[in-house]
């Protein structure tokens, strides 16, 4: 069997992702992109560097399935964002400015809004505004259109499905308008720089940056720095991490979460 083969054999039986679903050219092009910023130089590197660091099969499965997302994707993360994170923010200021970028379907900036619709509905006082973006004109409607099938509502509970949903005749649910209304969904490249103006309190860009390269993924960590407001937050996926020109300007508020502030 060739070098290939083994890697595909081995993606389909630990990820469970068949290759078979894929163009064998889209599926070398993820694993060359994968292999490259891995500095594996053969399919036969590449798989034992995948066997020897665990974290890479995250990275892997991610590009493989580009758009993967959920709501609520790491749980415990949410909870530090709603325990701590909102409310350290709302101390500072009574409406707060949030980028979702790399949103993909909506999930992301959705499970957002439902906490601070939570929040909100407790103080009256506070509001806030999420900008999501992605570079994907295709999963950006929907995430504007917020239809989203039984399966994918399984982490939520009945009290948020019934709160923030509507059901459809045919099984699906819709968003309602209330949580709509706090996000503004935009087509946006990260590469070209902030869509917003600054000042703001929070950036979330996860399980986006792995397709980058170190130099792009510098660039783009310095450019949200300067996005955010002083002591604001920037949170990346669990496997993402801050290389080495970049780690003085935050402060790890929980390293383990992936979840930084800015220093000031
Ligand atoms: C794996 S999804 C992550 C979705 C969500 N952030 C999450 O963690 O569940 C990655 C998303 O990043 C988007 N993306 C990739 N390159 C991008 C770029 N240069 N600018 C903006 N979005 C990009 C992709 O279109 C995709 O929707």
């Amino acid at each position: 069997m060739d070098g290939f083969a083994s890697l595909k054999m081995f993606i389909e039986h630990t990820l469970t992702i068949r290759c078979s679903n894929y163009k064998e050219d889209y599926i070398k092009r993820r694993l060359l992109s994968r292999m490259r910023s891995t500095n594996s130089a053969s399919y036969e590197d590449y798989l034992a560097y995948l066997k020897a660091n665990p974290p890479e099969l995250e990275n892997l499965r991610n590009a493989l399935t580009i758009n993967v997302t959920e709501f609520f994707r790491d749980a415990d993360v949410y909870d530090s964002i709603k325990k701590e994170i909102l409310p350290a923010l709302f101390k500072e200021r009574k409406r707060l400015r949030i980028w979702c970028a790399g949103c993909s379907t909506g999930e992301e900036p959705y499970s957002l809004a439902m906490m601070l619709a939570e929040l909100m509905a407790h103080d009256p006082g506070i509001s806030a505004q999420i900008f999501a973006t992605d570079i994907d004109k295709v999963v950006l409607a929907k995430a504007q259109e917020g239809i989203y099938t039984s399966k994918a509502m399984v982490k939520l509970s009945e009290k948020q499905i019934h709160r923030h949903f509507t059901r459809l005749p045919e099984g699906n649910y819709k968003v309602k308008p209330t949580l709509q209304e706090l996000i503004r969904f935009r087509p946006h490249d990260l590469m070209s720089g902030v869509p917003v103006s600054r000042w703001l309190d929070l950036i979330i860009c996860r399980n986006v940056t792995i397709y980058f390269n170190e130099k792009q993924k510098d660039a783009l960590v310095k450019m949200f720095h300067e996005a955010l407001v002083s002591g604001g937050f920037y949170i990346m996926g669990k496997t993402e991490y801050l290389g080495r020109q970049v780690e003085d300007l935050f402060v790890a508020h929980n390293s383990l979460q992936k979840i930084y502030s800015k220093k000031n």
